[in-house]
């Protein structure tokens, strides 16, 4: 494997319309109120949420986000340009995630895998947790105001 060393860095706003398209060649972005420009800019506000990006000569290849809020630290989002998959760039992106977390106190690391990247985690250190990830795609249907 070509090990390619990216320069992680905080995201700024003008990194959106990279990401934008890496999230978009990635089949990432599938709900813009969750993970859309306007959701990104606001985790890129919010305390305790991190949000870096990778470089490579000045190009924006890859992403992650995730929070840590004291007690857990989870990772939201990790993706990485097509045409520069498989160079290390997204374990970088998630060591210096880690990094991050480990810095502020976070003492464990947890993130949602597929069976496509449960490989791609396992190598990083993760091990599978026997838990049923439910989501409401509708967050009216739990405060109530969905019709019923
Ligand atoms: C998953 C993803 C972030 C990995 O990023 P990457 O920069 O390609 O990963 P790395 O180069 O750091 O891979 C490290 C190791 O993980 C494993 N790995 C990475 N991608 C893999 C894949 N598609 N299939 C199997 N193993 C994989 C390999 O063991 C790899 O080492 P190797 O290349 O020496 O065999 C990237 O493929 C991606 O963005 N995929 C689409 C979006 C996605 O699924 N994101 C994660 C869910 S939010």
């Amino acid at each position: 494997m070509k090990q390619t060393l990216p320069r992680i860095r905080p995201f700024k706003t003008a990194d959106l319309e990279a990401i934008v398209a890496i999230l978009e060649a990635n089949g990432q972005l599938v709900v813009p109120a969750v993970d859309g420009p306007v959701a990104l800019r606001r985790v890129s506000q919010l305390t305790g949420a991190f949000f870096l990006v990778a470089e490579l000569e000045n190009r924006v290849v890859g992403m992650v986000r995730g929070v840590w809020d004291g007690s857990r630290a989870l990772v939201h989002q990790l993706s990485v340009d097509p045409g520069y998959q498989r160079q290390g760039i997204g374990s970088a992106l998630m060591r210096a995630l880690a990094h991050r977390f480990r810095e502020h106190g976070a003492p464990s690391l947890a993130v949602t895998a597929t069976e496509k990247t449960s490989r791609f985690y396992e190598r990083l250190g993760f091990a599978p947790t026997p838990v049923v990830f439910m989501i409401a795609r509708d967050i009216q249907t739990v405060t109530g105001e969905a019709d019923a």
